[in-house]
């Protein structure tokens, strides 16, 4: 909060970003997941937003830059968001409202930013409503962040806590919703929640084909009931790993995330893959040393060809050095990002 009128409100906020271990693809209705998902944050990897708000009777403006510079291309994602969740911020029916994002994290890099950015700009908006008018706010906060996070860009409603949470209906958790996700935080054995996730960057770029995509590839997918009961039956395993701290279990449901994700690109139609041959081949070199020294160490994969390999603190000691030795090379430019879970 900073020197504010009535008339300009200045603010800023931060949030992380999240890797799933359940994935969420395919959407139903306004940006509602077709099953339920399972992710934890980053502690690293987050967005910054300082929002600018002045107000006036005239129909809301927005401007836009991030790290610095205008990005007009991201306005009518922000024009979408700004129009689904102004019935919960009246002042967003006018005024001008000038907002500059920047990333810790590198572009193209296999870290989800549409996650964290949507989430900062989500906490950013509440913000500035509660300064002008906390009447108007009417709904629990958490869960209204959450929320309007979802309808800027649906996995980013799992940044709006830290640590774990989960976002759509499962018989398997009583209080899960389809508009916002639940912090899981409190019911997870200590083991995961000191988790790294160390970032091989096998391919930076944009992707040739885009998550928005790839969620709409699955209306008519033929493996669509499959993949949901798969999605289904994997949150009732992870959460019973969560709980009890069993990394075996919960390394299989990650990896089987990770490979049925992909396997469902290369089975849409049209079919495509954002697989390379240093992802296979890493992906390898991980079974084998998995394999060969019984680690506690498995990985996963977002929409991208980036490998996010995730162990717990208390072997970093030992997988590190794996790491460097076989897996580095295959990444390019040997860039690899060294992050962990948020919150503790
Ligand atoms: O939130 P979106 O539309 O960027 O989709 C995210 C999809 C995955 O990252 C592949 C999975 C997930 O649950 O985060």
């Amino acid at each position: 909060m900073e020197n504010n009128s009535n008339d300009e409100i200045n603010t800023k906020a931060a949030a992380p970003s999240n890797i799933a271990i359940v994935k969420y693809w395919g959407k139903k209705g306004v940006q509602k997941p077709i099953n339920p998902s399972i992710s934890f944050t980053l502690s690293k990897a987050q967005t910054y937003t300082q929002v600018n708000y002045q107000a006036s009777h005239t129909p809301l403006q927005i401007n836009f830059s991030f790290e610095g510079k205008n990005k007009d291309d991201f306005l009518p994602k922000l024009y979408t968001l700004v129009d689904r969740v102004k019935d919960f911020l009246p002042f967003l029916h006018s005024g001008t409202l000038n907002i500059a994002s920047e990333n810790t994290f590198p572009h193209s890099c296999g870290i989800a930013s549409s996650a964290s950015s949507m989430a900062s700009i989500a906490h950013a908006l509440l913000d500035v409503q509660k300064q002008l008018s906390p009447d108007a706010v009417k709904m629990n906060e958490q869960v209204l962040l959450s929320k309007m996070a979802r309808l800027g860009s649906g996995s980013a409603c799992r940044s709006t806590s830290h640590g774990w949470a989960l976002w759509g209906k499962t018989p398997a958790h009583s209080q899960s919703s389809n508009s916002y996700s639940i912090p899981l935080t409190p019911s997870i054995h200590p083991l995961f929640n000191t988790l790294n996730d160390t970032i091989l960057i096998i391919r930076k770029g944009a992707k040739a084909i885009s998550s928005s995509m790839g969620h709409q590839l699955m209306n008519n997918h033929p493996y669509r009931h499959g993949r949901i009961n798969q999605a289904n039956t994997n949150i009732v395993k992870l959460l019973s790993a969560l709980k009890s701290g069993d990394f075996n279990k919960f390394a299989q449901v990650c990896e089987e995330e990770a490979m049925s994700l992909h396997g469902l690109m290369m089975s849409s139609t049209p079919s495509y893959s954002l697989l390379t041959p240093e992802t296979i081949h890493a992906i390898e070199l991980i079974k084998q040393y998995k394999a060969h020294y019984q680690a506690p160490l498995t990985f996963t994969l977002d929409a991208g060809p980036n490998i996010h390999l995730i162990y717990p603190q208390s072997h970093s000691h030992v997988i590190k050095p794996f790491i460097k030795k076989h897996l580095q090379p295959l990444c390019e430019n040997q860039e690899i990002l060294y992050d962990k879970i948020s919150g503790n």
